[in-house]
Formats: structure tokens, C-alpha cells, sequence
């Protein structure tokens, strides 16, 4: 089987695509044997299953080359659609944010429903569908029937590409698949633009020993998961049968609540209060405008029933990170 992974080339697409052959992956009874890697760089998984294409897919010739031309073939099976602009770049370029994020996510659909074979289509949603005012508690996860009512570009985007899957399902042109990523916390390397980029360095760069700047207030409840749990649910995502999702192809991955106070909590348990004294708070009213916006915990009981799973706490996601990125 062979599945095409968009963004392949970032840090969520690279792992799928490393677990998906790693562990031959099963859809459809068939294992998954080679993927082709989709994005503006190259793929840097070394594995001679992997192809790489480099190109824009917000360019309708690329993808015209690229994917239908190329890529698409009898073994597809799958399509996830990874590649994106992500939340501060999203709201910093209006125009480019549209032409990724929604307009290459409808020529990729029609590509796909071109296609002979209804294809599986993974999209990676985010939280940033959901608007202000939305509960914050632990106790009162939001319901999953609860509408986007995005404030900021990438939230209106990514929520406008949740219902063209859904429409697109409906229709029978693909298989579709949403999942609404919690915040993934902790992503190795260097801050990126994304508006909860501090989640992660507030305890990557103290585990280095070098200082960090959080913008939000410590009491701010985060729905967060790690590397390990989304790439492990995206997987999940795409093996299952489409019959058990329904007609609503839209899920919130499962997560954990945590306020920023209470990761610093743990970061000083895993790492010493040395650690934690290397953050400090700078309010900035742009980040906290979008990230406060999201809700702090979302009913995931559906996608648990489904067998989609979450972070045991945070003191584990931080092991996970360890082991996964500071150790070799
Ligand atoms: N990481 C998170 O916390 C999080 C949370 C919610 C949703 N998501 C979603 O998950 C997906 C993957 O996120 P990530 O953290 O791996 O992001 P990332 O920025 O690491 O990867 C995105 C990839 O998309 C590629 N890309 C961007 N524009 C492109 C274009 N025009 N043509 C081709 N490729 C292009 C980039 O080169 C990059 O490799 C995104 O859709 C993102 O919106 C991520």
C-alpha cells in the first residue's frame, strides 16, 4: 500500500511517515510498503521506501505534476494532509495562509476524488477552530458538538478544510479524516510560528539550560499531547475502518489539561528548580489573544471509545521527550 503524506518534510509528517513504515502500517488489510513525501523541502527520512517531491503545493501545476501525474497511483491508498501555514505565519500573510491552508487543501481533494479509488484523506486540524469563551475547567470539557467560531486566519482555514473533508465524504469522493491536534508539546528544535511555539520552549530550552520567555499567564489551561501520543493517533486515524467514524469525520484527538503553572510544576520535579527559574513571564497581548482563545479541555470520549489515546500527565510527556529527543 502506498500512502502520500503532504508536509512530509515537517516535524509531525516525518515522524508519520518513519512510524507508518517502521511499523507497516495496516489499512485495508494491506501493509503500507513505500510513501511519497510531499513539501517545499526534501523529506528527511532515509529510507528507500521513501520519494520525496519537492514543490509548493499551493501551486495548481505542481500538484497537477507532482501528485496526479506522478504520485497517484493503483496502490494509493491514502493521503494525509499535513502541509500548512502554521497559526502567527497564518495571521501575519492573509493571502498565503488562504492559498495554502484552504486553496491547496481543495486542489488536493479534487485530486483525490479524480482519482479511480476513494482514497483516505487524513487532514490535521487544530484547536484554533474553536472561538473564545468556551469552558476552561478540567471538569467541563467542551462538547464535541460545540461549532468553530475561529479568531484568526488559521483557525477559519483549518475549519473551513474540516468541512470540505466532511462534504467531500458525504459525497463519497474520499474516506476523510479530521483530527483536531491538541498543542504538541514538547517539539524539539528551535521555536517556530506558531502561536503556542512557548509551550514548547518553556521547557526544551530549561532541560538545555538556557532561558525562556512565556507570554501567557501561568493560570492558562493548555490542551496538550505529545509527539509520541498525536503521531501514534494519526496512525490510528488512518487504519481505521471508515464505517465506526460516521458521518461526522471530525475528532478531537484526545489530550491532557495542564496550565502553564502546572508544567513548570513538572519540569521542576523532572529537572530541578534550577530549571524552572529559567522562565520568566513577559506578557504579550497578540499570542495571548489567540492561544487564550482555545479551549483549555475537549470532550474526547468518542475518539477514546475509537481506541485514539492520550498522555498518562504531563511529567510523562516530558520522559517521552528525553527519551525520544535527548537521548541517542
Ligand atoms: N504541532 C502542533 O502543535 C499542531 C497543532 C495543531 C495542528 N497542527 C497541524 O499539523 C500539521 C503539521 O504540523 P507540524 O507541526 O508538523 O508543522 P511544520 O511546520 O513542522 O510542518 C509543516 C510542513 O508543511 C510544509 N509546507 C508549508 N507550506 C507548504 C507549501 N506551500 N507547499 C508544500 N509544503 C508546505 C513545510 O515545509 C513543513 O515541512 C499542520 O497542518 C498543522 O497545522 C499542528
Amino acid at each position: 500500500m502506498h500512502v502520500i503524506v503532504t508536509g512530509g518534510a515537517g516535524f509531525l509528517g516525518a515522524r508519520l511517515i518513519q512510524k507508518l513504515l517502521s511499523e507497516e502500517t495496516v489499512l485495508e488489510g494491506q501493509a503500507v510498503t513505500r510513501v511519497t513525501s510531499i513539501d517545499l523541502a526534501p523529506c528527511p527520512v532515509a529510507d528507500d521506501r521513501v520519494e520525496s517531491l519537492t514543490g509548493d503545493i499551493a501551486d495548481s501545476g505542481f500538484i497537477k505534476s507532482a501528485l496526479i501525474e506522478e504520485a497517484l497511483a493503483e496502490d494509493t491508498g491514502a493521503v494525509c494532509h499535513l502541509a500548512a501555514v502554521v497559526s502567527s505565519q497564518a495571521e501575519a500573510d492573509f493571502d498565503l495562509g488562504m492559498r495554502v491552508n484552504l486553496d491547496a487543501t481543495r486542489t488536493l481533494l479534487e485530486a483525490c476524488r479524480a482519482h479511480s479509488k476513494r482514497l483516505r484523506f487524513l487532514f490535521a486540524s487544530s484547536l484554533a477552530v474553536f472561538g473564545p469563551g468556551l469552558s476552561q475547567s478540567r471538569s467541563q470539557p467542551v462538547p464535541e458538538a460545540i461549532g468553530p467560531q475561529p479568531r484568526s486566519s488559521y483557525g477559519a482555514q483549518k475549519a473551513m478544510g474540516e468541512l470540505l473533508i466532511n462534504d467531500y465524504s458525504r459525497r463519497g469522493f474520499v474516506d476523510g479524516r479530521v483530527c483536531r491536534l491538541p498543542t504538541i508539546v514538547v517539539r524539539p528544535g528551535k521555536p517556530n510560528q506558531a502561536a503556542s511555539s512557548f509551550a514548547s520552549s518553556i521547557i526544551r530550552e530549561p532541560l538545555s539550560g538556557i532561558e525562556a520567555v512565556c507570554p501567557v499567564a501561568g493560570e492558562l489551561p493548555l490542551w496538550l499531547s505529545s509527539p509520541r501520543a498525536v503521531v501514534a493517533n494519526l496512525v490510528h486515524a488512518l487504519a481505521l475502518s471508515g464505517e465506526p467514524l460516521g458521518d461526522w469525520r471530525t475528532l478531537n484527538l484526545p489530550g491532557i489539561t495542564v496550565t502553564v503553572n502546572e508544567m513548570l510544576d513538572a519540569l521542576e520535579r523532572v529537572a530541578g528548580p534550577s530549571a524552572r527559574q529559567l522562565v520568566r513571564f513577559e506578557p504579550d497581548a497578540a499570542i495571548d489573544a489567540i492561544v487564550a482563545s482555545w479551549p483549555g479541555g475537549l470532550d474526547a470520549a468518542r475518539p477514546l471509545a475509537l481506541g485514539f489515546q492520550a498522555d498518562a500527565d504531563f511529567d510523562a510527556i516530558i520522559h517521552a521527550y528525553r527519551e525520544d529527543e535527548l537521548t541517542s
